[in-house]
């Protein structure tokens, strides 16, 4: 099963671990160091499934380092603290503590003194309202935030088929759906997360963080396609039969090595720091 269908697995997350850490944007990791304070850092990650978002950044931030992993599944926060600690950008292990909830009741006091808050494959799954708090929470706090890998909607397959963007379409109008009386954000997300912090006084700046996926990313592309097909068929019923066919093509492309897929995301972030003397300032979106 995979995220796209609502319940997130440690096996999708596993599987999508490499694609995420080759996708996310090195360059906001230069915004987030050009911020931090000389002392041990304190960083705290939202909806941290098994860690990931911690195994890519500690490496490249100087130590001694503490990572407070929230999520709302147990399962997933046993793995976090399972997994091997990663080193931090001087080779010491990092230390990591849990807090099992829900992230949109975060408060400020909650993160307060933290260097940095961090999300990754999160704020399209939030609602505009949940994204607000997070925001109002993590400024009042005084943190820095990276916010990573939010879909953005965009989908390109290559070879084309004549039902890619029909499929596209279904898929996103799922994404944006009332779920128990939420309306989720999905590819509107970066757009409003990025005004809500803008609202808020703060300095931001977006960068693309598409998957690139291909011959050698067999296992993630059969798991996500099938998991974008079966959200667009709850999305639009309707589509169904047509789902049939066009998930025994875009296999049979997977298996002769030529299906090439780009999924697009954005990386966000937002810090109350004003831009260094060197870079432009104001909003970079
Ligand atoms: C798509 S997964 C991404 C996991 C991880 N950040 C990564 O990049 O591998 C989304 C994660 O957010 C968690 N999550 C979603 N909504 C949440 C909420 N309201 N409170 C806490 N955790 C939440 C899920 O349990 C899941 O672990």
């Amino acid at each position: 099963m995979t995220a796209l269908a609502g319940t997130v697995t440690p096996e999708w997350l596993s599987l999508r671990e490499p694609a995420d850490h080759a996708a996310r944007s090195r360059d906001l990791v230069q915004e987030v160091t050009a911020g931090l304070s000389n002392g041990d850092l304190v960083v705290h990650d939202l909806g941290c499934g098994t860690g990931s978002m911690t195994r890519w950044l500690a490496p490249q931030l100087p130590g001694p380092q503490r990572w407070v992993l929230h999520d709302q599944d147990d399962g997933l926060l046993a793995r976090a603290v399972a997994h091997t600690a990663p080193n931090d950008g001087e080779g010491n292990a990092v230390q990591i503590v849990t807090r099992a909830g829900d992230v949109t009741a975060l408060r400020a006091d909650d993160v307060a003194g933290a260097d940095l808050v961090t999300t990754s494959a999160l704020l399209d799954l939030l609602t505009a309202r949940e994204v607000d708090a997070i925001a109002a929470a993590c400024m009042t706090g005084g943190c820095d935030v990276l916010f990573t890998l939010t879909v953005t909607g965009e989908v390109s397959l290559a070879p084309v088929h004549q039902l890619d963007e029909a499929f596209r379409l279904a898929f996103n109008a799922h994404q944006r759906r009332t779920h128990h009386g939420r309306q989720l954000l999905g590819p509107d997300a970066v757009g409003y997360t990025a005004e809500a912090f803008m609202r808020l006084g703060a300095r931001v700046a977006v960068r693309s963080s598409p998957w690139r996926l291909g011959p050698d990313h067999v296992g993630l592309v059969v798991e996500w396609l099938t998991g974008w097909v079966a959200a667009a068929c709850e999305q639009r019923p309707e589509f169904a039969n047509l789902a049939r066919g066009y998930l025994r093509d875009r296999l049979a492309d997977v298996a002769a090595g030529r299906l090439q897929v780009t999924v697009a995301h954005a990386d966000l972030f937002a810090t109350a720091r004003p831009a260094p003397s060197n870079r432009r300032h104001g909003a970079d979106v």
